[in-house]
């Protein structure tokens, strides 16, 4: 069994031990796994290249970890747990047994059209147990999955296809989100009609049964495809580097970047961290509110839980339908143990009022978590009082796409819990904070830039395709160092706390995005000239979206016109990139060599004009002026 840390002791001996024997520590754990074939190298890296390799030779597949593991002593125990958008509607339970079978036959289907090892299969769903079924299915043959979060636009949808070149493209007629019902097999239509030749196969899971159209060369039924298959697939065996999938995500420049993830380490990774930060025991049910299109879903709605033979739910809909006591009613109906959330759902739902939480049982939760933007001081006491009552642990869990697993983070009941502070690193995790020269910033009580000074087991391994933007982006600033992207506080007793991004990425609700991929889809819009995206803090969101543009002729209707950008951004993106600001300026400020000077528009947008310092080496200081008035009458309405 993969070691679960019981208290201060242990843990101070587990990290001892990671840091001073790193390979000894996590062949320790990977030895709880089943392997098809042992490792000969625990680790081999090189963060130049970058070139990492966890449990060399290895193999294995990771569903056999997940479900055939666990068929001897928990086949009847319920894995995934399903909760349905519509609070009436059945539950849907899968046994472990189930599930094996389910992914079998779903897997043999993958196969029967023509998916092979190392094919890349796209999957634009909603929280169906369907999507959690296919990936796994995907695992169980060696096919790559590139999850792609439904509410991305047809457009970013046929980036993502076509840039991992994938094969088959697995969806749902429609998506039920609340009240609404939104036809998703539709924008897989446009985006296949945006140039996506690599697709053979367009596999269609009937969710609400509404009307879509069809293509009948590539359009197919998963349940025609998938319902009589047979349910014995035997597992593909994978090298502990082969990939396991691929997931986009944002950075400050270009296209969003595929980050790519491996067998083996993610696997040890995952079962871990997942296993010591929410203290899963035998017979808890477990509720990660993300959706499986970011990594958070990825690594613990279905990997790490079922790695560890946990009970994971999954819920199709939304924190506010019928209510805004709909997630505390779920955690009440299912007698949820460990709930791991959102801030931006935790300040939704704080606004709301107290008496939707308070009507509820929430007796049963013993860890409550939190995921994806720093947590502000306000939201994390409410969180405690009003949903963990003050007896169930916060666990302020830092990470990223790239890291795979979460790396900071209270153990709950075992490391002390501060406000805002993700706190301590977990073992095998080896954080440092640099100056902006690179210099090491020792001591407690100092702040710097967020770097890993060694690998863990589910680090990122390359950017699919694109090894070399790989090494620029996260190990060219600091040398031997893998550099997060985030600016970081560490108290004096040694708690980190994650401030937020020191680069051009915003995150938005948790959802992170480049402000130069913001800034090109508002450039689609016929009359703009320029555009500059910053964030400014936003009560809900965290961090809201700012655009400043400037347009080739005057606007007459300006409410008008915001509503184009926001629907251009809305084509190129998702909604979930439209910006909740837009102010049309006669210039953008810029430096001597023609750079947009974002300090001082950051600074605009966040209300604080008066603090912008001194701008006369500007190329253009008069043009300040004119955007801290433009901005004043902006806020006035
Ligand atoms: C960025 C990563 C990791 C899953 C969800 C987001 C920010 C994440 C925290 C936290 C402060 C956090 C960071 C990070 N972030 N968790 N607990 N406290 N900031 O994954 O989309 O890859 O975003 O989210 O800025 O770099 P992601």
């Amino acid at each position: 069994m993969t070691l679960q840390i019981k208290n201060l002791e242990e843990y101070n001996e587990a990290y001892k031990h990671s840091v001073d024997d790193p390979e000894g520590f996590w062949a320790e754990q990977a030895e709880t796994f089943k392997w098809m074939k042992k490792w000969d190298e625990v680790l081999e890296w090189d963060f130049k290249g970058p070139d990492v390799k966890w449990f060399k030779g290895g193999k294995l597949n990771i569903t056999e970890n997940c479900l055939d593991r666990h068929l001897e002593d928990r086949a009847d125990q319920v894995a995934i747990l399903w909760e349905p958008n519509d609070p009436k509607a059945d539950v849907i339970a899968y046994t472990y047994k189930e599930l094996h079978e389910a992914v079998c036959k779903a897997a043999n289907a993958l196969k029967a059209n023509g998916v092979e090892k190392g094919d890349r299969v796209c999957f634009y769903m909603p929280m169906v147990p369907e999507l959690a079924i296919g990936v796994l299915a995907c695992a169980r043959i060696g096919a790559v999955h590139s999850v792609v979060f439904a509410g991305f636009s047809s457009s970013a949808l046929a980036d993502r296809i076509k840039d991992a070149t994938c094969k088959m493209v697995i969806c749902s007629d429609y998506n039920h989100r609340g009240t609404k019902n939104i036809p998703v097999k539709n924008v897989v239509d446009e985006a296949i009609g945006m140039g996506c030749d690599s697709v053979e196969t367009v596999l269609v899971h009937k969710n609400t049964g509404a009307d879509i159209a069809w293509n009948d060369k590539l359009d197919k039924w998963w349940h025609d495809e998938v319902d009589n298959q047979s349910a014995d697939c035997p597992a593909e065996q994978m090298d502990a580097e082969d990939m396991l999938f691929i997931l986009y995500t944002s950075g400050s420049t270009g296209k969003p970047k595929g980050v790519v993830h491996t067998c083996g380490g993610y696997m040890v990774y995952t079962c871990f961290s997942f296993k010591n930060v929410f203290q899963y025991k035998e017979g808890d049910v477990y509720w990660c509110t993300a959706d499986i299109g970011w990594i958070t879903g990825h690594s613990y709605i279905v990997y790490g839980p079922l790695l560890a033979g946990a009970t994971t739910m999954m819920f199709e809909g939304v924190p506010t339908y019928p209510d805004a006591g709909r997630f505390w009613e779920i955690c009440d109906k299912h007698r949820v143990n460990q709930f791991y959330t959102a801030p931006t759902a935790i300040r939704a739902l704080m606004a709301q009022g107290d008496e939707y939480v308070d009507k509820y049982d929430l007796s049963s939760l013993k860890v409550i978590g939190s995921v994806g933007e720093p947590i502000n001081e306000e939201a994390w006491n409410w969180y405690n009082q009003k949903v963990g009552r003050g007896n169930a642990p916060i666990v302020d869990t830092w990470w990223q796409t790239e890291t795979g697993g979460i790396l900071i983070s209270p153990l709950p009941g075992i490391t002390d819990t501060k406000p805002c502070y993700a706190s301590y690193p977990l073992p095998g995790v080896q954080p440092v904070l640099l100056d902006a020269d690179g210099n090491l910033i020792e001591g407690n009580d100092v702040e710097g830039l967020l770097c890993m000074k060694f690998p863990w087991p589910s680090i990122l391994r390359t950017t699919y395709g694109e090894h070399e933007r790989c090494r620029q982006v996260y190990f060219s600033s600091f040398e031997n160092m893998y550099f997060t992207g985030d600016g970081a506080r560490r108290d004096a007793n040694g708690r980190y706390r994650v401030i937020g991004r020191v680069d051009d990425v915003i995150n938005v609700s948790g959802h992170r995005m480049g402000t130069a991929e913001v800034e090109n889809a508002i450039n689609e819009h016929d009359n703009i000239v320029e555009s500059a995206v910053v964030g400014y803090p936003h009560d809900i969101k965290g961090q809201g979206i700012y655009a400043y543009v400037i347009t080739n002729h005057a606007i007459t209707d300006e409410e008008a016109f915001r509503k184009e950008i926001k629907a251009v951004v809305t084509k190129m993106i998702g909604p979930i990139a439209k910006p909740d600001m837009i102010q049309i300026v006669p210039g953008l400020p810029k430096t001597r060599s023609g750079k947009i000077m974002r300090r001082i528009l950051r600074k605009v947008a966040s209300g604080k004009s008066d603090e912008l310092g001194d701008t006369s080496t500007l190329l253009n200081p008069e043009i300040v002026e004119a955007v801290k008035e433009g901005a004043a009458a902006l806020k006035k309405g």
